[in-house]
């Protein structure tokens, strides 16, 4: 797969398998801290079966001004909650649109107002690079205390938390995403769950590896909504 997004140095050499991997050097390899890497999430609740997971990146809060989009947010909840594609996996959808067109914004206001819905967890990473995405899958893999030995290797925990993801419901996964290289290797497939990306892009559209996401453009805000928000 050709590199697509706007990461300007992709890793060399890496391929559609698990090779990026191996482009990764201290400290992105296993970290001893998660300081050391380029995220490190929040909260993650305990393994209390009655709490819910929430991962996230470091700052990430409700939004305080929310103006419009009440469509696109009913039809986001649609689509993720999509019955006949639930029953075969996870449904996923792509919020796409123009740099600064609203996406991170929309994606924030779903995740606390439907955060109810998905008692399996919220799991939310960026994706500007393949370091940043395995620092967010080490972010889950420690705060639902998976287990992964003495191993040094990025390609391990990825994959543990892949096939944690795997294995339970009724999650939500959300993927910001400019770097697609590896990506494929992150996607996780389980049923009654569903997957957000939300992207300039639109390279994981009618693609298997990525769940065959539907799509949805996000609007520019009305005239009057940005009147609004500016009177805010
Ligand atoms: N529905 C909205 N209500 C209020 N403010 C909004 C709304 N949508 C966007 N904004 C404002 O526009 C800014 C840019 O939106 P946002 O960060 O979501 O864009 P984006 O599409 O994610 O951009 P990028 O492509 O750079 O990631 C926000 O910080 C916020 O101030
Ligand atoms: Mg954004």
């Amino acid at each position: 797969m050709p590199f697509i997004g706007r990461e300007k140095h992709p890793i060399p050499g890496a391929s559609n398998g698990l090779d990026g991997f191996s482009q990764l050097k201290q400290p992105l390899s296993r970290p001893s801290s998660p300081s050391t890497w380029a995220s490190s999430a929040e909260s993650g609740l305990s393994t209390n079966n009655t709490e819910q997971f929430f991962v996230k990146p470091v700052g990430m809060r409700p939004n305080t001004v929310f103006i419009g989009r009440e469509l696109e947010l009913a039809e986001l909840h649609k689509m993720l909650m999509d019955k006949r594609r639930r029953a075969e996996g996870t449904s996923a959808v792509l919020l796409q649109c123009l740099p600064g067109g609203g996406k991170t914004h929309l994606a924030r206001e779903y995740i606390y107002q439907y955060r109810d819905e998905y008692p399996g967890g919220i799991f939310f990473v960026r994706a500007k690079s393949l370091a940043e995405l395995a620092a967010g899958f080490w972010d889950i893999a420690r705060k639902v205390n998976l287990s992964l030995g003495e191993s040094n290797n990025p390609q391990h925990f990825v994959s543990a938390v892949r096939k944690w993801l795997n294995r339970r419901h009724e999650w939500l996964d959300g993927i910001h995403f400019s770097y697609t290289q590896d990506l494929r290797n992150f996607i996780p497939d389980s049923k009654d769950t569903s997957l957000l990306y939300t992207s300039t892009e639109r390279a994981v559209v009618d693609h298997h590896h990525f769940m065959n996401p539907q799509i949805i453009r996000t609007p520019l805000l009305s005239a009057r909504e940005a009147q609004i928000l500016l009177q805010s």
